[in-house]
C-alpha cells in the first residue's frame, strides 16, 4: 500500500514538474516569437535589397564580394530567426500527409553518411501509419535528434531507430500527457554518454547546451525545437537516459485519418509575361521591395496599403477589363482590413482569383491550411527573389 502511494506521489510530482516546464517554455516561446517577428521583417528588407543591388552591379567589382558576404550572413540570420519562429508560439505547422518512418530513414541516411556511426531501422509488423504533419518541421526535429545521437557517441556506435503504431485508450501510457487515439511512435536510441539526472529538467530549454564545438558552443536548439514542434502537432516527446549507457528519445504524433489534400508540388515552366499583380502590404519598405522584385521578374505591379484599398483596386481593374492575374496579400496589417477579410471580399466577386498569402509570423490557421481560406499559396517572409519566382510559377502556372 505504502509503495503504491509513494509511486503516486512520484508520478504527481513528475507531472507537476512537466507542467511547470511546459509553462516556462511557453513563456520563452512568446518572447522569442515577438523578437523573431520584428527581426524577420527587417531581415526581409535587408536581404531583398542586397539581392537587388547584386543584380545591378555588373562586372568584377570588389563591392560584389562584400554583398556576397552580407548575403551569407543574412542567410545565417534567417536560419536563426526561423529556428526562433519554429520554437515560438508562431510557426504553426503546414501539414501534409506523410510517413514518418520513410522521412526518418531518409534523414538518417543523409545525416549519417560518412560518419563512424551506423544505424538500423527497426520496424512495425504492419505498415507504419501515416501522420498529418509539417514535413519541414519534422525534418528539423529528427535531424536534431539524430545529430544529438551522433554527437553523444564520439567514437561511433549504433543508432537504433524504431517506429511503432500505438493505440492509446483509457489508461494512457505511463502518466503521459496524451489523449486517447492512434499515434505513431518514433524512437531514436543511441549508445552514447547519456544525460546526467541533474541536466534532465533543462534539456528542452533553448540555449541549454553542454557541447563545445571548437569556438562554437552548441546552440541548445535541437530539443527546444523538437519539443515545441511536437506539442504543436498534439504529440509528446519523452527522453530516457542512463549516463554512460545511452539515451532514447521517443516521439508520439497523432496518426492521420482519411485522405487529405497534399501540398502542390512540381514546377511548371516559367515564362515571365507582363502579367498584372496586386500587392497588399502595410509596411512601406517591404511593399516597395516586393514591387521591385516582381517588376524585375517582368510583372506589372500595383500596390495597396491595406485590404480595403486592395479590394477597391481589384474591383476597379475588373470593371475596366484589366483584371489582376494574381494578388499577394499580407496576412496581418496594423491598420485597416487584413488579408483574410480582403480575400473573402475579392473571392466573392471573382471566385477564380489567384491569391498568395504572405506573412512572416502567424498563428493564423491560414498560414497552415491556406486553401480553406481562399489562398492558393503561402509565402513566408523573409523570402528571396527565387522563392517569389517559384510562388508566381505555382500560382500562375498553366494559365
Ligand atoms: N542523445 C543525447 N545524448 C546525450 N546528451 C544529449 C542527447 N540529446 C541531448 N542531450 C543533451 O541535451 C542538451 C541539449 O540538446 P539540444 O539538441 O537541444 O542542444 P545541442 O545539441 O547542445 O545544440 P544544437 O542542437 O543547437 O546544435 C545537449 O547539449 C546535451 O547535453
Ligand atoms: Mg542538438
Amino acid at each position: 500500500m505504502f509503495g503504491i502511494e509513494r509511486m503516486r506521489d512520484e508520478d504527481l510530482k513528475k507531472l507537476e514538474d512537466e507542467l511547470l516546464n511546459a509553462k516556462k517554455l511557453e513563456a520563452i516561446g512568446v518572447l522569442a516569437g515577438g523578437i523573431a517577428h520584428d527581426f524577420n521583417n527587417l531581415l526581409f528588407v535587408i536581404m531583398g535589397n542586397i539581392n537587388m543591388a547584386q543584380l545591378k552591379i555588373e562586372g568584377e567589382y570588389l563591392a560584389r564580394r562584400h554583398l556576397m558576404e552580407a548575403e551569407k550572413a543574412c542567410l545565417r540570420a534567417k536560419d536563426l530567426t526561423q529556428k526562433f519562429i519554429t520554437f515560438s508560439s508562431g510557426g504553426g505547422p503546414v501539414k501534409s500527409r506523410l510517413s514518418l518512418r520513410e522521412l526518418v530513414a531518409s534523414i538518417a541516411e543523409l545525416v549519417l553518411r560518412g560518419t563512424l556511426t551506423s544505424w538500423e531501422l527497426k520496424g512495425t509488423e504492419q505498415p507504419s501509419w501515416d501522420v498529418e504533419a509539417d514535413e519541414n518541421q519534422m525534418r528539423q526535429v529528427f535531424t536534431g535528434l539524430i545529430e544529438n545521437a551522433v554527437e553523444a557517441m564520439s567514437k561511433g556506435g549504433l543508432i537504433s531507430i524504431a517506429t511503432e503504431n500505438v493505440q492509446i485508450d483509457g489508461a494512457g501510457i505511463g502518466g503521459m500527457d496524451l489523449g486517447d487515439g492512434r499515434y505513431v511512435k518514433v524512437s531514436v536510441a543511441d549508445e552514447g554518454i547519456g544525460i546526467p539526472e541533474e541536466n534532465m529538467p533543462n534539456i528542452f530549454d533553448p540555449y541549454f547546451s553542454t557541447k563545445y564545438r571548437g569556438s562554437q558552443k552548441g546552440m541548445g536548439f535541437g530539443l527546444a525545437i523538437a519539443h515545441s514542434v511536437i506539442k504543436k502537432h498534439n504529440g509528446t516527446i519523452k527522453v530516457e537516459s542512463i549516463p554512460g549507457r545511452g539515451t532514447t528519445v521517443s516521439v508520439f504524433i497523432p496518426a492521420a485519418e482519411g485522405e487529405c489534400g497534399a501540398l502542390r508540388s512540381g514546377r511548371p515552366y516559367f515564362t515571365p509575361p507582363r502579367k498584372r499583380i496586386l500587392v497588399m502590404e502595410d509596411e512601406e519598405m517591404p511593399r516597395e521591395l516586393i514591387q521591385t522584385m516582381l517588376e524585375h521578374l517582368g510583372f506589372e505591379v500595383d500596390t495597396a496599403q491595406e485590404g480595403r484599398e486592395a479590394v477597391e483596386l481589384y474591383f476597379q481593374a475588373m470593371d475596366t477589363g484589366r483584371s489582376y492575374d494574381a494578388v499577394i496579400l499580407d496576412l496581418a496589417v496594423k491598420v485597416g482590413m487584413d488579408g483574410k477579410e480582403a480575400i473573402g471580399k475579392i473571392r466573392y466577386l471573382d471566385p477564380k482569383v489567384r491569391a498568395i498569402v504572405s506573412s512572416g509570423y502567424s498563428k493564423e490557421a491560414i498560414m497552415t491550411s491556406c486553401a480553406d481560406s481562399g489562398f492558393s499559396y503561402v509565402l513566408k517572409k523573409p523570402y528571396d527573389l527565387e522563392a517569389l519566382k517559384v510562388a508566381m510559377e505555382q500560382v500562375l502556372g498553366g494559365c
